[in-house]
C-alpha cells in the first residue's frame, strides 16, 4: 500500500475534502476538525500541529490520505492525550470516504500515523472505536491493537467505545 500518502492538506485540497466531508457525514463522522473558510482551516491545522493550542486541547496533525491525487480518507494523530482522550477519543481518528472502502487504506492510514506516534516518542498508541463499529475494530486489529476494555460513551454519544493499545513501533 506505499502509493497511499498520508500528508497535511493543501489549498488544491479543498474541492475534495469538502467533498469527502460531506460524504462522510452521513455516517455521522466529521471530517473536518477546524472552523472559518478553508484557507483558515489550514492555518488552524499549522498552529495545531506545532502546539499552539488552547489549554482544553492537545497538538495534532490533521492528515489527508492520498492515492493517485484523490482524497480518499484522512487522519487526525493526536500527540498526546487529556482526560477526554483517554476515556474515549484515543490517539488517532480516522475515516475513508465510502467508495474508496475495503481496499485496505484505513489499515493503511493507521500504520502511517502510528509511525507518525513513534517519531514523536509514543510507544503505545490508544485507538478507540464503537463496539458495533466492526471495520474499525478489524482495522485496529490488523495494526497489533489489544483490547483494554470496552466502555459507556460520552453523554452526546452513548454508544460502547472499544479501547485498544496499539503498539507504534513498525512490525518486525
Ligand atoms: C471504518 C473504516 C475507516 C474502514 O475503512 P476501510 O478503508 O474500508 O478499511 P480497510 O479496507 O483497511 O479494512 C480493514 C479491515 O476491516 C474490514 N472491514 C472494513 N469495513 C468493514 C465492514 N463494514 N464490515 C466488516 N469488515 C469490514 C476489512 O475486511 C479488513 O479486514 P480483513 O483484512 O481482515 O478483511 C470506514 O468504513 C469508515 O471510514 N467508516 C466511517 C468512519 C469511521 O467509522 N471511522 C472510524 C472511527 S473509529
Amino acid at each position: 500500500m506505499s502509493d497511499l500518502v498520508l500528508r497535511p492538506p493543501t489549498l488544491d485540497d479543498e474541492r475534495e475534502a469538502y467533498a469527502a466531508s460531506a460524504e462522510l457525514a452521513a455516517d455521522g463522522f466529521q471530517f473536518l476538525l477546524a472552523d472559518g473558510d478553508w484557507a483558515a482551516q489550514l492555518e488552524q491545522f499549522r498552529r495545531e500541529a506545532v502546539g499552539d493550542v488552547p489549554a482544553d486541547r492537545v497538538p495534532c496533525d490533521f492528515l489527508v490520505a492520498v492515492v493517485d491525487g484523490t482524497v480518499v480518507g484522512r487522519a487526525s494523530v493526536r500527540h498526546e492525550l487529556n482526560d477526554w482522550l483517554l476515556r474515549w477519543g484515543g490517539h488517532i481518528g480516522y475515516g475513508v470516504r465510502p467508495q474508496f472502502r475495503r481496499r485496505g487504506y484505513a489499515t493503511e492510514i493507521l500504520r502511517q500515523s502510528l509511525a507518525r506516534l513513534h517519531e514523536l516518542g509514543v510507544e503505545k498508541a490508544l485507538v478507540t472505536c464503537d463496539d458495533d463499529n466492526v471495520g474499525s475494530s478489524r482495522t485496529i486489529e490488523r495494526c497489533g491493537g489489544v483490547l483494554e476494555d470496552v466502555v459507556p460513551g460520552p453523554d452526546d454519544s452513548p454508544a460502547l467505545k472499544r479501547r485498544y493499545w496499539v503498539p507504534t513501533a513498525p512490525a518486525a
